[in-house]
């Protein structure tokens, strides 16, 4: 044998070559460095393919329980750190199907009929991010029972709600952070309904056309917990939209992580002072003594932008491809992976900074009593007592200015002065104008009267149940 049908020897599909592949397009084309970690979801699948091949009589019995126990003896090894990975054999796939071979002779050889790597990886791929959907999943239920227990605490808690980031009105810390339970609620909605197009077989597709042979799609549907099969071959081995929602919806849940993220940094900075997070999430500075830097919520922040780049990445993959399977789709598994690892991450470390955040009560309450946030509840007052709303916020504008010439709120406005404003002015207004008063009057479903914040919880544990 000349050198290079030696070389050749390691390829799958060698005979029709004169010679060999240059060593930069190699390493260039191959994936084994990341697409192992599909291993145990190739081998799953492909226990399943040899069943159905059995099953149909498309190859022996003896080759499927061959086949089965050389797979799992693979699994092993590669469990145990012992599968020497070869990047002559490209890939996942190749990798473990040369060792098969190796081991079991010609049934291993049988194992690829009526397959091909095309419907092969989609396979795998599903099967793994089915699998970090359902972990996804876990995690954010995690999350959202850390943000209850929080938000529980501080159903009565006082701070300032603010809109341009000026103080607004009156809300509760409980219900701040119940805005972002129902954002959480969303993002998970968005993975589960994700997953049902997720969990679609490949298998049977081949390369692109389905296969002569007569296999069983439904019974390697099944067996693999898929809901169904692919309906068409060449859809089934090209499209990775599966890919771009999962990307998608962690993006979204991204963007609301971040923008919880960049709270926490506000609030625990001594500007605010509103929060502390544990010290085990923060690190200092080499230069600066005194700094305790929120370094997780940043890097949320950051990993942000990271995970938008991917979506970016991903469409851009397959917005030219024509149908059907092109080399591209190969780029597809590390912005996937890292996704995935990225968000997971978030999560657990997130459910876990929850858990170590204190309130300063005292500094929130006292910045709502800042920033004349009852002035609308000054408004509605006037409004129920007869005059028009357009009026009544053109009389609270002006006690306004006079308290902020003053330095004083509207609740520290004796009662001679306010009247000044409206003759409709008694002594009752002080109960709207307490920060107390002003909560407990938004008693609707979604207000912020603590009662209110208090039975969103009991539903929000009741969803979780
Ligand atoms: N490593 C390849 C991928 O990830 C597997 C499929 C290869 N198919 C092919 N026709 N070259 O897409």
């Amino acid at each position: 044998m000349s050198e290079n049908s030696l070389n050749k020897k390691a390829e799958s599909w060698s005979g029709r070559f004169s010679e060999p592949v240059a060593e930069l397009v190699k390493q260039y084309t191959a994936s084994v460095s990341f697409d192992k970690r599909l291993a145990e979801f190739d081998i799953t699948g492909s226990i399943a393919h040899a069943r159905m091949l059995g099953a149909q009589g498309i190859i022996a019995q003896t080759d499927v329980i061959t086949i089965e126990s050389g797979l799992g003896e693979i699994l092993d090894e590669i469990n145990a750190g012992q599968f020497e990975w070869l990047l002559d054999l490209e890939d996942v796939h190749l990798n473990i199907e040369k060792r098969l071979t190796d081991k079991i002779g010609d049934a291993g050889k049988r194992l690829h009929t009526g397959r091909s790597r095309n419907d092969q990886v989609a396979t795998d791929v599903r099967l793994w991010l089915r699998a970090t959907t359902d972990d996804v999943l876990a995690s954010i239920k995690s999350l959202q029972i850390s943000l209850l227990d929080l938000a529980e605490q501080h159903a009565e808690t006082i701070m300032p709600g603010f809109t341009h980031l000026q103080v607004a009105q009156p809300v509760t810390f409980g219900h701040h952070l119940m805005a972002y339970f129902e954002m959480l609620k969303r993002d998970a909605e968005r993975f589960a309904d994700c997953r049902k197009r997720i969990n679609r077989l490949p298998l049977g597709a081949a390369a692109l056309a389905g296969t002569s042979y007569p296999i069983n799609r439904e019974m390697v549907a099944k067996s693999l917990g898929f809901d169904g099969v692919c309906e068409n071959s060449l859809d089934a081995v090209s499209d990775r939209d599966f890919s771009i929602e999962f990307t998608a919806a962690a993006s979204v849940m991204m963007m609301h992580l971040s923008r919880f993220s960049e709270e926490l940094i506000l609030w625990s900075s001594p500007r605010f002072a509103f929060i502390d997070i544990a010290d085990r999430f923060c690190t200092g500075s080499s230069i600066m003594p005194q700094k305790k830097n929120p370094d997780v919520p940043e890097l949320v922040r950051g990993k942000t932008g990271r995970v938008y780049g991917h979506l970016v990445g991903l469409l851009t993959l397959m917005k030219g491809q024509p149908l059907a399977y092109n080399k591209d789709n190969q780029e597809d598994k590390e912005p996937l992976f890292d996704t995935a690892d990225t968000l997971l991450m978030t999560l657990k470390i997130y459910a876990d900074m929850l858990r170590g955040i204190s309130v300063n009560k005292a500094n929130m309450r006292q910045a709502a009593l800042e920033g004349f946030a009852t002035a609308t509840d000054l408004a509605d007052y006037l409004v129920k007592k007869g005059i028009p709303f357009r009026d009544a916020h053109e009389v609270v504008a002006l006690a306004v200015k006079h308290g902020v010439q003053q330095g004083c709120d509207l609740a520290d406005l004796p009662l001679i002065e306010l009247q000044k404003f409206s003759p409709m002015i008694s002594d009752d207004v002080y109960q709207v104008l307490t920060l107390e008063g002003s909560l407990a009057s938004r008693d609707h479903v979604g207000g912020t009267a603590p009662t209110q914040v208090k039975q969103s919880i009991v539903r929000a544990r009741k969803l979780l149940s």
